[in-house]
């Protein structure tokens, strides 16, 4: 058998095995994501968020309502992300609300949930530390 194909099979076990670990584990994550576009006529909140398993589609979240994103979290690869794209005012604003590696996940992420709010002029999670959202303009990122 040659190295190539050795290390093929190597690799999908490897895959299979980290595969069948996840689902076994099953840790769920929440990312609680309120809509706040207030300041002038109180709009709702067009968001399509999905993560590298699951895709949640298009939904609509009324003003002042919020929507729990409940997913699956990859414990041994430890590199799942919730990405989202949030439309305020006919602008299409992209956000990372959840990524396993970043390296502030346990401040915007304790007991299992991430707590959002979506604005008009940016995007806000709830600091577990400061215990007060933290809000940055959109363009940013985390
Ligand atoms: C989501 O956040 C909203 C607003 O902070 C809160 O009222 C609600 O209880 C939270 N929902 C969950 C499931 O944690």
């Amino acid at each position: 058998m040659s190295l190539f194909a050795r290390n093929d099979i190597l690799s999908i076990l490897l895959t299979l095995f980290l595969t069948i670990c996840d689902a076994a584990t099953n840790a769920k994550m929440h990312v609680n994501i309120t809509s706040d576009l207030s300041g002038g006529a109180p709009i709702d909140l067009n968001i399509h968020c999905k993560t590298q398993k699951h895709d949640f589609g298009g939904l609509v979240i009324p003003y002042g309502s919020y929507f729990d994103f409940v997913f699956s979290l990859s414990i041994l690869r430890r590199n799942t992300i919730l990405e989202c794209d949030a439309e305020c005012d006919g602008v299409v604003h992209n956000l990372v609300a959840y990524n396993q590696r970043s390296s502030i996940i346990d401040i915007v992420c304790k007991y299992g949930i991430c707590l959002w709010k979506i604005r008009r002029d940016g995007y806000c999670y709830f600091n577990n530390v400061r215990r007060e959202y933290d809000c940055t303009p959109w363009h940013g990122r985390i």
